[in-house]
């Protein structure tokens, strides 16, 4: 969700109850995302509040101490963390950020005493290999931190049951922005995960690991077809794109809100990985809505047969007449020109039509609302 989600998205989420995950994705300077955590906490309701995960410190060390967490996770895109390395990770882990707090002095006391910096409740990892950050967190982590990792098959699920992951995150070719190609729809896939979980876990001891969907969920009768189907949960990307409370510009919202039939005007495509240069690892693509770049790539594959343009083949879309460089790029970003950036969006995207805040678009989601459809 880089771009699209930061403190005051991450705080507004805490505060109505659900557990919000501060995007760390294509992270450069560790000092200014530490910073920027420690920002959410003067928007917490409650400063002092525990994590929505279990609305509880957890019980959690050998000698029965509480360790307090901060209500939100973290989210880690894993291929960049590989390439900036763990040192970012640790400090979070630490409780970096978050600012020293006292305890308040009794009459009694002279001086209050400083309460410990709070971890966040829980790490996400997401496109890549997490199994070296799963052992950092185990190691490294306060006990008790959650580990939530996102996969697209259900050996990856099989996998992450295995290496005692907590949280399982299920995510189908329906979500907006990046994803596996080979990624399978919802409802196939999560209660095939869901019934191999169970068995393992009776076959063989294992825990079993919460279970969440990702992709196009938009409404409540969605989120209660995914808990049938298996899910004790959601995951929302696209849902909270068009919030007041997300950093995206306001008409890049609108554009969301004016979208329908999310199942044909959005597209999974490579060609804006290439175009931003991140270097993303071969076997992922990204949904967005379609626009003059996804068009003109598909008119290339049909015409000219040119497969995934790459380098400088891949900036020659940005003109209609193939003449487009690196220099179009850079202004089109610039300019914020959604005809030519992407605008990652989910399948459910033609479901969302009104501009809310994000405790009204939870209250909808959850059916806490006479607005549910
Ligand atoms: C704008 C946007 C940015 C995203 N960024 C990330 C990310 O940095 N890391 C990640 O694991 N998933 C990311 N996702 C995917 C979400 O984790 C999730 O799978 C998806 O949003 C669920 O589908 P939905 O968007 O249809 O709700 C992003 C999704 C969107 C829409």
């Amino acid at each position: 969700m880089n771009g699209w989600s930061g403190p005051k998205l991450v705080a507004a989420v805490a505060n109505h109850g659900g557990v919000p995950i501060y995007p760390i994705g294509y992270f450069t300077d560790p000092a200014a995302i530490l910073k920027d955590l420690q920002s959410i906490l003067p928007m917490l309701s409650d400063n002092d509040q525990q994590d929505n995960i279990d609305n509880n410190s957890h019980d959690n060390n050998e000698e029965g101490a509480k360790t307090e967490f901060l209500p939100y996770a973290v989210g880690f895109v894993t291929f960049w963390l590989d390439r900036q390395g763990p040192d970012l990770l640790i400090k979070i882990l630490e409780g970096q950020g978050d600012l020293p707090r006292s305890t308040p002095s009794s009459a009694a006391t002279i001086s209050g005493s400083k309460k410990a910096l709070r971890p966040p409740a829980a790490v996400w990892f997401s496109f890549g290999d997490y199994r070296p950050y799963l052992k950092l967190v185990r190691q490294h982590g306060a006990a008790g931190t959650r580990v939530i990792v996102q996969v697209q098959t259900v050996q990856e699920a099989i996998d992450a049951q295995q290496d005692g992951v907590d949280v399982i995150v299920l995510q189908g070719t329906e979500s907006g922005g990046h994803g596996a190609q080979r990624v399978r729809p919802l409802l196939s896939f999560v209660p095939e995960v869901a019934n191999v979980l169970q068995e393992r876990g009776r076959a063989n001891g294992l825990k079993v690991p919460a279970i969440l969907a990702a992709g196009g969920i938009s409404i409540n009768a969605q989120w209660r077809a995914v808990q049938a189907l298996g899910a004790s949960g959601v995951v929302i990307g696209t849902g909270f794109m068009p919030t007041f409370e997300s950093p995206g510009p306001q008409h890049a919202k609108e554009r969301i809100l004016k979208t329908g039939d999310g199942g044909d005007t959005t597209v999974r495509t490579r060609i804006f990985d290439e175009l931003r240069e991140f270097g993303w690892p071969e076997g992922y693509d990204g949904r967005v809505i379609r626009n003059l770049v996804t068009e003109r790539e598909e008119e290339d594959l049909k015409t000219r047969s040119i497969v995934e343009p790459k380098g400088a083949d891949a900036f020659r879309v940005l003109r209609e007449d193939r003449t487009g460089t690196k220099e179009d790029w850079k202004q089109a970003v610039k300019d914020q020109n959604l005809d030519i950036i992407p605008l990652w969006a989910g399948t459910g995207v033609g479901l969302l039509n009104k501009q809310m805040s994000a405790a009204e678009w939870m209250d909808q989601l959850l059916g806490e609302s006479d607005k549910d459809i």
